[in-house]
């Protein structure tokens, strides 16, 4: 049970790498058990979600080897279909595994998953969607049971873009018989690395990035080399807690492309942003200015991953903001604590009403998910005096070496076991 603990009030100032994506890193892991080929992932990222997820591929039998940076994963012996609750608890994600399984098994049984408490996160469109593919499906026990006799492709309109269903519906198709096609699929790039990935394997998948994925069935995929795509959502936050604290900060490693909607934000905060290639400089020399008003929403709106960092931002901008969660129900458990600092937010339903103050000042606070912990680090890293943040496995569920890279841009910021 490690903590935070931050003196505020430093500039940021140098270069920081940006990590693989997690989002990208975790499909593509649950994607390994399709085929009984060697993957090679690069740079896969040091943190608990990525730990839990290689767990639960262990413990189905798969081999996962470190080489360096890289990943090498095996599942050639494979032998389970079933994830039990201890593992399934400790990440969302093991609900990618049930298209990956059942297409490997023609059956699963995996534990109800968890993951960040941000509010209901029902699974429903994962379980009809695999249903128009032939599987049957129960549940009892905590647990849901897939079985069929063989997967066949089929069309599939999905009531909401949801990332983690197009993901699983991508996965169980893969190698079903004859074509599916997802109707209202998301577009966020992760599912554009993950058709990448998919690909490089032999599947035939097309239109990721659209509305419309065609995915032609495969017999038998095969091994390949693969680097996931850079995390937008780690350099959004380095790049809002540089907003924030204020300072010039190169990020390397990732492009503006997949990070339009926090770049025109941070322009109108009335910072300096250059993109180069895959570099991403920002300079920020004063007082932020509001940004009025900022809604998440699927890509390629605001992404829901950077809103309660986005919100910390807002708490010392000049003016008053008004921050909009359209995703996710309970995603404003970071207030209260940003509150104790100093902060003057109002939550009414969906909305936070942010009016901005001079400084935040140095507070005990707690992390309750991944990225609301992430906010309140590059709070305390901008407010005046010291901080303590508690609860970080939550940050470390996204953030490889969090503290290494703050502190090498020049945070006053040290892990400490409680
Ligand atoms: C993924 C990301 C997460 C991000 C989210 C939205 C991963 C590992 N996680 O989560 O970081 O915050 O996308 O960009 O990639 N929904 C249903 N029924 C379902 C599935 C989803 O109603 O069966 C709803 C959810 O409650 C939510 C919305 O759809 O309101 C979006 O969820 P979804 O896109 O599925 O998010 P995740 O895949 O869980």
């Amino acid at each position: 049970m490690d903590k935070y603990v931050i003196k505020g009030g430093r500039r940021l100032e140098g270069s920081v790498r940006i990590q693989t994506a997690k989002n990208s890193v975790l499909p593509i892991l649950a994607a390994c058990v399709l085929t009984d080929g060697k993957v090679t992932l690069s740079d896969v990222p040091d943190i608990t979600d990525v730990a839990n997820m290689t767990a639960i591929l262990s413990s189905l039998g798969c081999s996962i080897v470190y080489e360096g940076g890289s990943a090498v994963i095996d599942s050639s012996s494979a032998h389970t279909f079933e994830i039990p609750s201890a593992l399934a608890h400790g990440l969302r994600s093991s609900v990618f595994l049930l298209g990956s399984i059942v297409s490997r098994f023609h059956r699963a049984k995996i534990a109800y998953p968890g993951g960040c408490d941000i509010g209901l996160r029902p699974v429903d469109l994962h379980l009809s969607g695999l249903k128009r593919l032939g599987v049957n499906i129960s549940e009892s026990g905590g647990y849901i049971i897939c079985e069929c006799e063989r997967l066949r492709g089929n069309e599939i309109m999905l009531d909401c873009p949801s990332v983690g269903a197009t993901e699983n519906i991508m996965l169980a198709s893969v190698r079903a018989e004859g074509t599916t096609v997802i109707e209202n699929a998301a577009r966020e790039p992760e599912i554009v690395d993950l058709q990448k990935f998919l690909n490089v394997l032999g599947a035939r998948v097309r239109g990721a990035g659209t509305g419309t994925i065609v995915i032609e069935g495969v017999n038998k995929l095969g091994g390949g080399s693969f680097r996931p795509m850079a995390d937008r959502i780690e350099a959004g936050t380095f790049l809002i807690a540089a907003a924030m604290c204020g300072g010039e900060v190169v990020l390397e490693g990732v492009g503006g492309e997949n990070l339009s909607s926090l770049l025109h934000k941070l322009r109108e905060n009335g910072c300096k942003l250059r993109v180069k290639n895959d570099k991403i400089y920002i300079r920020s020399d004063r007082r932020p200015l509001s940004v009025k008003s900022v809604e998440t929403q699927p890509y390629p709106g605001f992404p829901t991953d950077l809103q309660a960092q986005m919100t910390a931002l807002c708490t010392i901008c000049s003016g008053n903001s008004i921050v909009t969660e359209n995703l996710f129900e309970t995603r404003f458990k970071y207030v209260p604590e940003l509150k104790k600092m100093g902060a003057d937010i109002t939550v009414v339903d969906r909305s936070a009403f942010v009016r901005g103050v001079e400084r935040l000042h140095g507070a005990v606070t707690a992390a309750h998910d991944l990225r609301g912990g992430a906010a309140l680090v590059i709070a305390a890293l901008a407010a005046e005096g010291d901080s303590q943040v508690v609860g970080i496995t939550h940050i470390d569920r996204g953030y490889s070496g969090f503290e290494y890279k703050l502190s090498a841009l020049g945070a006053d910021i040290r892990r400490v076991g409680v």
